[in-house]
């Protein structure tokens, strides 16, 4: 069942009415004015789908995916999302186990509200790991040895985060962890009752994969610290030692440029993510749609491409995937639906969704994803051009 639930954009203005605006604005937010997240969002409205007819889409229509050695029943999955507690305290845990029913991969954050132990945990066999690379290299050793200790097989390097994102919504509302409320925040906090019982009740969110670390760090207060923890010295040679260090699949999330791809490719990724950070980092990228299938062509057909950034409905999944991604996911629908409707609205969104790609593929005359290559041409993207 998908709940009540008419599509994303109802969860996401229930999420609105439900969150204290600086939470909601942290979550929603993009770079700059916001152009990047709406260029993302926009490029798959502009996309269209001619249907093809008379292909008898009675009965059940096949979602499954392979990716990275598994079988997922559906083509997309939760990508990481730091900070999510400031949304709703549990909200981890519950997407995670959520996406483990659902046969959906589910990425634990470097920055999540939650341990990557617990994340682990509650989706053992559909869970993935996000590493950022901050200042201090013994920290980012520690996580890459706790993640294979958890049992993680596949990590994620984040690339997109050179230097943190400039959100003008996060500096009007002066959103800065940890909360320091002023009187503009306490009255934003008590006009949201449920929201503000969560959080009296488990606590302000807390970066739980850190705290082990924040007393030995040589940074001088806990806000110091988190800054350290994005750091802009990611670099191609660091990259070739984390690939040394880590045996499970290995991919690079953050990704527009083909040349980039190609790099990771050559240095033994096993796949990208094309990403602009759900265009939280830097306005004027391009949408993450139009960015793909430049990379595809770059890497040819066989290296693993992943797609996110504005895909808000079972068309989008579709789209993204026709034109050229192997596997799809979202950010900000996840925190919407858990925003909206608590623990509940974590397994209503992967019915929603799935719903929703069930019949768009039903639309078009596609049986079956595992031959979506031949309906390559039904997807037209802005500017007529066909894959
Ligand atoms: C609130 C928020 C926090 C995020 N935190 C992370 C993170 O910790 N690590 C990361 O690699 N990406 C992070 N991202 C980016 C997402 O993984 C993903 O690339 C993006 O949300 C996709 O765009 P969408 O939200 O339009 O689906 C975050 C995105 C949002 C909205």
């Amino acid at each position: 069942m998908a709940g009540s639930w008419a599509s994303i954009d109802d969860l996401r203005l229930a999420a609105r009415r439900r969150l204290p605006r600086f939470a909601f604005d942290f979550i929603d937010g993009g770079a700059g004015d916001g152009a990047c997240l709406a260029r993302n969002v926009e490029a798959y409205r502009r996309a269209t789908l001619t249907p093809r007819v008379l292909r008898n889409v009675d009965g059940d229509l096949d979602t499954s995916m392979q990716l990275f050695g598994k079988s997922w029943t559906v083509p997309f999955g939760v990508a990481p999302i730091g900070m999510a507690g400031i949304a709703w305290p549990g909200i981890d845990g519950w997407l995670a186990a959520a996406a483990e029913r659902a046969g959906a991969p589910y990425t634990a954050s470097t920055p999540a509200t939650d341990t990557l132990e617990a994340l682990r945990a509650a989706a053992p066999t559909s869970s993935w790991f996000q590493l950022y690379v901050g200042r201090e290299q013994w920290i980012v050793d520690d996580l890459i040895a706790r993640a294979k200790s958890a049992g993680y097989d596949t990590m994620f390097v984040t690339a997109d985060v050179p230097k943190p994102g400039k959100r003008r919504r996060d500096i009007r509302n002066r959103f800065m962890l940890p909360l320091r409320p002023g009187a503009r925040m306490a009255f934003d906090v008590a006009t949201h009752p449920a929201w503000s019982m969560a959080i009296a009740r488990a606590g302000s969110p807390r970066f739980q994969n850190f705290e082990r670390y924040a007393q030995a760090s040589s940074a001088s207060s806990l806000a110091e610290f988190m800054a350290s923890q994005t750091s802009g010295r990611l670099d191609w040679s660091l990259f070739d030692d984390i690939r040394a260090a880590w045996p499970g699949k290995l991919i690079l999330k953050g990704v527009c440029a083909p040349r980039d791809a190609v790099m990771a490719a050559e240095r033994g990724a096993d796949g990208v993510v094309v990403s602009n950070h759900g265009g939280r980092q830097l306005a004027s990228a391009p949408a993450t749609l139009d960015a793909l299938g430049a990379v595809r062509d770059a890497v040819g057909p066989d290296f693993a491409v992943l797609l996110d950034g504005g895909i808000r409905c079972g068309e989008d999944i579709l789209k993204g995937l026709l034109a050229g991604a192997d596997f799809v996911l979202m950010g900000r629908p996840f925190v919407y639906a858990v925003g909206a409707a608590g623990e509940a609205g974590a397994g209503q969104v992967f019915d929603l969704l799935r719903a929703e790609l069930v019949n768009a593929m039903g639309q078009i005359g596609l049986r079956a994803l595992a031959d979506r290559a031949a309906f390559a041409d039904c997807l037209r993207l802005e500017g007529g051009s066909a894959r």
